[in-house]
């Protein structure tokens, strides 16, 4: 059974996804050992809590430097034994110290098809108004690997979605998490975890 670490920054309904995953057998290769966040009071960190997840908060301003933060991360996630690392929303980048202790073993969903709409600037309702302003009739969401290079590491799975005319970036986000990031990001995990163990 691997150790597996979260990072969130926001309302952690990925988050849950892996929970609930685990709750019922899907993700049963690996075991979310501690959810840290980048940001205080957000809710992600209650669905841990009441999960009864160990929590930490980890402040980019606290560390002084964003090598700082990177290595604070990368120490906390040791000291907690982390076998890989899952990146449920959370929307800071990760840098050298933190990519070259867990190379190839980073996963993060991104709510496009990458390799559109991806990359610096694109997160959150952002992609999904990025999505819409161009036009594209199918969208989708992307688990995979993290590397140096921003949405740019190996695809481990990709999801379709269908753009409806009257869709908002908040009703195409809704519908992108439920019919594919909440599926695709716990399945991606497992799968990973039984490849690594
Ligand atoms: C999700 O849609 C996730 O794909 C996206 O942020 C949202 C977080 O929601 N991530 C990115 O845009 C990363 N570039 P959540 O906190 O409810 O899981």
């Amino acid at each position: 059974m691997l150790n597996i670490g979260v990072l969130v920054s926001g309302g952690g309904t990925n988050l849950q996804a892996l929970i609930d995953a685990q709750n019922n057998g899907i993700l049963k290769s690996g075991k979310i050992v501690t959810v840290v966040s980048n940001k205080e009071g957000v809710y992600a960190l209650e669905r841990a809590k009441n999960a009864g997840i160990n929590t930490n908060v980890i402040l980019k301003r606290e560390c002084g430097s964003s090598e700082a933060f990177d290595v604070a991360l990368r120490d906390y996630m040791q000291n907690k034994n982390v076998d890989i690392v899952v990146l449920a929303g959370f929307l800071a980048i990760l840098g050298k110290q933190f990519i070259d202790a867990y190379r190839d073993r980073i996963v993060n969903i991104h709510p496009s098809l990458i390799p559109s709409f991806c990359g610096d600037g694109f997160y959150g309702l952002k992609v999904h108004q990025a999505a819409l302003d161009y036009g594209v009739k199918v969208t989708g969401a992307t688990v995979h690997l993290v590397n140096e290079i921003t949405d740019g590491g190996k695809i481990l799975m990709q999801k379709a979605v269908y753009i409806n005319e009257d869709d908002t970036a908040e009703t195409l986000q809704r519908r992108v998490m439920e019919e594919a990031e909440w599926k695709i990001l716990p399945e991606a995990v497992e799968k990973l975890c039984s490849t690594l163990k």
